[in-house]
């Protein structure tokens, strides 16, 4: 009797057709102000994920072809054929920011051109700082400038900044200030519902963003409390949506282009994405198909998801320029990229010490072979 490997996929790997209605679209595009994002998906800031290498990963992996199903990995990617239409740096300390030398501010907001637009992210809780790193960040180029008001971490609650400023409105309102009257770029927070259930300010916040010319927020759905356990609240995005005029951004929970589809009935003008991406780098291409075409795009076969896992080792490495440096720190990555392919077990123990280019092409064919042939004698 022969047995067959059930091979696992990702609920966004489905390729059943689903209708869209038009009000459950993703909009083309939206504006932060005079800053136009299209598509109208984020991805979310991640500290210790978001970096250069990653953001410009998740571009390429983005490539929408309406014509093909197929992506061409190594090409050059514009914002017209990028799935993802804003990539944020992860926070940056802006007590540290203002503090540091030239040389060593270059290091942190280091970006590259073909990743505008980009928001950069600040965390802090003293205004005069804020607006400070806030001018720095405007004269390094960014396209935003993205202030935290959700990071729920100890060592950043301490200092007042994050989440921890959720519980002080009226030192939010005096940061809201110095920064708008220091910057002329768009101005955006990202922020938690609350510090917990008790104490919920996200509609209040966001009018406050608002009346103080900021240009957009981003809500992630869950209270401090919450960290990242139960589900992520969207009733609450829909309050804030109804409540300003300001482009309101959701964000929490969002796995799929379907999932994708639900949330926009909350009316918002856009959706941001964090660790779906981290596992399923193409997600956003599969959201820009759906949008273009009401059905969800064929599964990414496992040949084009290795020629993903690939570049994104090749491209750490021409970064760092040590092989062994990369490959011991992509191995957390790899874990991640390896939920939802075949055999992901016998894959995390490869990963687990996998230390060189070569060695990971060979997992990479090995496991092709495994998957291609998925009959086993009982
Ligand atoms: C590893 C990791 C690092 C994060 N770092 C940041 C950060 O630097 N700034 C921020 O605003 N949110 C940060 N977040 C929160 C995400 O931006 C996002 O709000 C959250 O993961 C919920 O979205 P998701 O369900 O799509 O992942 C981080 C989340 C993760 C998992």
């Amino acid at each position: 009797m022969k047995k067959r490997y059930t091979l696992e996929q990702k609920k966004w790997d489905s390729p059943i057709e689903h209708a869209m209605p038009a009000q459950a679209r993703v909009p083309a595009s939206f504006n932060i102000g005079n800053v136009p994002i299209a598509p109208a998906t984020v991805l979310a800031p991640m500290a210790g994920v978001t970096d250069t290498v990653f953001r410009r990963f998740i571009k390429n992996a983005s490539q929408f072809s309406a014509s093909s199903s197929t992506t061409d990995v190594e090409a050059t990617q514009t914002n017209q054929q990028s799935g993802c239409g804003l990539i944020m740096t992860e926070f940056t300390s802006a007590d540290g920011l203002s503090r540091m030398r030239e040389t060593k501010r270059k290091r942190y907001l280091t970006y590259y051109d073909d990743e505008h637009p980009i928001a950069a992210q600040l965390f802090g809780s003293n205004p005069e700082t804020l607006a400070d790193s806030a001018r720095i960040v405007q004269d390094a180029g960014f396209d935003i400038v993205d202030l935290n008001l959700g990071c729920p971490a100890k060592r950043v609650v301490a200092c007042n900044g994050g989440s921890g400023l959720l519980k002080d409105l009226p030192q939010i309102e005096r940061i809201f200030k110095a920064i708008r009257a220091t910057v002329t770029i768009p101005f955006t927070v990202k922020f938690r519902m609350g510090w917990n259930d008790a104490h919920i300010v996200c509609v209040e916040l966001a009018k406050l963003a608002e009346d103080n010319g900021l240009n957009a927020c981003a809500l992630h759905a869950r209270t401090r409390e919450d960290g990242y356990t139960g589900q992520a609240r969207w009733e609450y995005i829909a309050a804030v949506k109804d409540a300003v005029r300001i482009p309101v951004i959701g964000n929490g929970d969002i796995e799929s282009a379907a999932d994708v589809q639900r949330r926009m009935t909350t009316g918002v003008q856009g959706v941001m994405i964090g660790r779906a991406a981290m596992c399923a780098p193409w997600i956003f291409r599969e959201i820009k198909h759906f949008l273009a075409t009401g059905t969800l795009p064929p599964p990414l076969a496992p040949e084009a998801q290795w020629a993903h896992i690939l570049r994104h080792c090749r491209m750490d490495v021409t970064r760092t320029g040590s092989e062994l440096h990369s490959m011991q720190s992509m191995r957390t990555q790899l874990m991640h990229y390896s939920r939802g392919m075949a055999e992901a077990k016998h894959l995390r123990a490869k990963f687990s010490h996998v230390s060189s280019l070569t060695e990971l092409e060979r997992i990479a064919a090995d496991h092709l072979t495994r998957v291609a042939e998925p009959v086993l004698a009982a």
